[in-house]
């Protein structure tokens, strides 16, 4: 089957990269959508975010074969639907992603049918999230590990530019 995995990634954090391996180990092939939550501000561009994907999932050791990916603005179910797409892959950390995911998930289904797979995030990523790595990051402290190693750079970068 095919599946997507829709984010925000910005930016694309380890634990994002543990999900997308899993699920091209479970699922034939795995569409990376970048997709916009619009209560969120972005620190990347689409293109920089699906540019930073692409480099992390290039540089991982044995890197998978059926990752694509790609970027859409509008509804998730209508993405799915132009290319024939039946079903998505999510990543859960807590009982907090659970509550933010379920009406997503319900909202996803009643739209469209689309079902939604989740995979439990691996402990060692349960604390990460795009959100707290941007701070960490923007007041010095390390991210390395938690953050694939294009995306370290593009964001250390990223801070320099906007000091200016
Ligand atoms: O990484 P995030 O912010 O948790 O991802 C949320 C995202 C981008 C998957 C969600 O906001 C989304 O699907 N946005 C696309 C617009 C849409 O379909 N909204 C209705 C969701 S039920």
């Amino acid at each position: 089957m095919h599946v997507v995995c829709p984010g925000s990634f910005d930016p694309v954090t380890s634990g994002h990269l543990d999900i997308f391996t899993r699920a091209a180990q479970n699922w034939e092939k795995v569409t990376v959508l970048v997709t916009f939550n619009p209560n969120k501000k972005g620190l990347f561009s689409a293109e920089e975010r699906v540019d930073l994907i692409r480099k992390s999932i290039a540089a991982l050791p044995n890197a998978p074969q059926n990752i694509e990916v790609d970027t859409f603005q509008g509804l998730l179910v209508n993405y799915l639907s132009e290319h024939n797409i039946k079903a998505m892959v999510k990543g859960l950390r807590s009982s907090l992603d659970y509550e933010y995911e379920l009406p997503m998930a319900q909202m996803n289904h009643r739209l469209s049918g689309a079902e939604t797979y989740f995979l439990l995030t691996s402990p060692e990523y349960g604390y990460v999230s795009s959100t707290l790595c941007k701070e960490v990051a923007k007041y010095g402290g390390d991210v390395q590990g938690l953050l694939p190693e294009p995306v370290v750079s593009a964001m250390q970068q990223k801070f320099a530019e906007n000091q200016r």
